[in-house]
């Protein structure tokens, strides 16, 4: 058998402040707006992949959560990601050949690679994957091809896998700057700010129960990008100028202009799926309370300032971003206007940094001055899950024994 040639990698799901929403190339991943995000700790979210490379495999092979997918030439996303890792590799290797003589240099780049690939939450809560899946894969391709390029260069190759993927490369606060070459050269992720700059800053996830399947990020914003007047708006006159607020209010650790933004940007994402023609909805009932529940605990602070800033991506779930001293607050609103399913009620919240021992969550007080009556108690399980989290670093590479997804031979454990 031959010599093994593995690296085993985790990456993080980021969730955006400014909200990437269009893109000007469809085949590259070419934004028509920059976002910015912020990167969960892979502590409770995260993609795991490992890669083996070897002459002995007979063809290129993925398998994700279990599950192989057969066809790889139709995943025009993947082979994005693997010819330009594969590029880069070859170029490396040239440069070997003539720096240490091309017996010494593994022709890495011309062997077939076995993927394996999982996350640690279940789709079914319906968190997007493919960003930290992406960056995974293209972060786990650069170490197992020793590939010497900086991240930023990495977060290009993540981009054509999937847009918000470039920004799960770095941890902390990022900026996917949109770039404004054409062949999308200066299209990538830079890093605003590590993950212990703010460390107050946690977030909270509410999972939401929903029953249909909506319209996949990819296709709503090509709708949105074809049919809405006002995503011209928002990528001329708004977003420009939120960028800079953003990392502004970031590097000042600004709550109440960081909480403003968030809010206001993704009512706006919300805004032109609305003005899509025909219009997607991606908020439903559960999540429309939950944007008064978290209003009204914003109106009736005693301080008069913002204590937490929902945001939504491509789906009902909630991320409420807030500062930890209201986290346990803000963990008893929920739970009393959206109790846990009493089947469900181990998972409804596992209270990972034990801020409530033992107490039952979602039997205190409102807090003074919140007015109860904005909006109903939901039937159980209306809110599956609460997740609550911090924030993260990037990719990291495993090398204990038992890391690897694969067995001996290269075939998924
Ligand atoms: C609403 O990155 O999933 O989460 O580039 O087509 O793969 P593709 O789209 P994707 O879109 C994410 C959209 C969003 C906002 C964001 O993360 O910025």
């Amino acid at each position: 058998m031959s010599p093994t040639y593995e690296k085993t990698s985790t990456s993080p799901v980021n969730i955006a402040v400014i909200k990437y929403w269009g893109k000007r190339d469809t085949a590259l991943i070419l934004p028509t707006n920059s976002s910015l995000s912020v990167t969960l700790s892979q502590e409770h979210l995260r993609s795991k992949t490992t890669i083996r490379a070897s002459p002995d495999f007979e063809k290129t092979r993925l398998w994700l959560n279990g599950v192989e997918e057969t066809d790889l030439t139709k995943n025009k996303r993947l082979q994005n990601c693997l010819r330009e890792t594969r590029r880069l590799r070859e170029e490396h290797e040239k440069k070997l050949c003539k720096e240490i003589g091309t017996e010494n240099v593994v022709p890495l780049s011309k062997y077939n690679v076995h993927i394996c690939s999982e996350n640690n939450f279940p789709t079914a809560a319906g968190l997007a994957s493919s960003a930290s899946g992406f960056a995974c894969l293209v972060y786990t391709l650069a170490q197992l091809y020793e590939l010497p390029v900086s991240t930023t260069e990495l977060s290009k190759i993540a981009r054509q896998g999937s847009g918000s993927a470039c920004r799960s490369l770095f941890g902390g606060f990022v900026a996917w700057e949109m770039g404004s070459q054409v062949d999308g050269s200066d299209s990538q992720a830079i890093q605003i700010a590590p993950k212990d700059y703010w460390p107050e800053l946690e977030a909270l996830i509410c999972v939401v129960s929903d029953a249909k399947k909506g319209t996949s990020s990819t296709e709503g914003m090509q709708n949105t990008f074809t049919t809405s007047p006002l995503l011209q708006h928002r990528i001329k006159h708004v977003v420009p100028e939120r960028m800079k607020s953003m990392t502004e209010a970031i590097l000042k650790r600004d709550f109440q202009q960081f909480a403003e933004i968030t809010m206001r940007d993704s009512n706006q994402f919300h805004a032109v799926c609305l003005d899509t023609f025909p219009p997607i909805f991606y908020l439903n009932d559960v999540s429309r309370a939950i944007i008064r529940v978290i209003t009204e605990y914003n109106t009736c602070s005693e301080s008069g300032k913002l204590k937490a800033a929902y945001t939504f991506d491509a789906g009902p779930n909630a991320v409420i971003y807030t500062l930890r001293e209201n986290v346990p607050e803000i963990i008893n609103i929920i739970a009393k206007f959206f109790p846990g399913d009493v089947e469900n009620g181990k998972e409804y919240f596992t209270d990972p940094y034990q801020l409530f021992s033992g107490s039952i969550i979602g039997t205190k007080t409102l807090p003074q001055g919140f007015n109860e009556q904005i909006i109903p108690v939901h039937a159980p399980g209306s809110v599956k899950q609460i997740l609550h989290t911090k924030v993260g670093d990037g990719p990291q590479e495993l090398t204990g024994e038992t890391d690897s997804l694969l067995n001996e031979h290269g075939w998924p454990k």
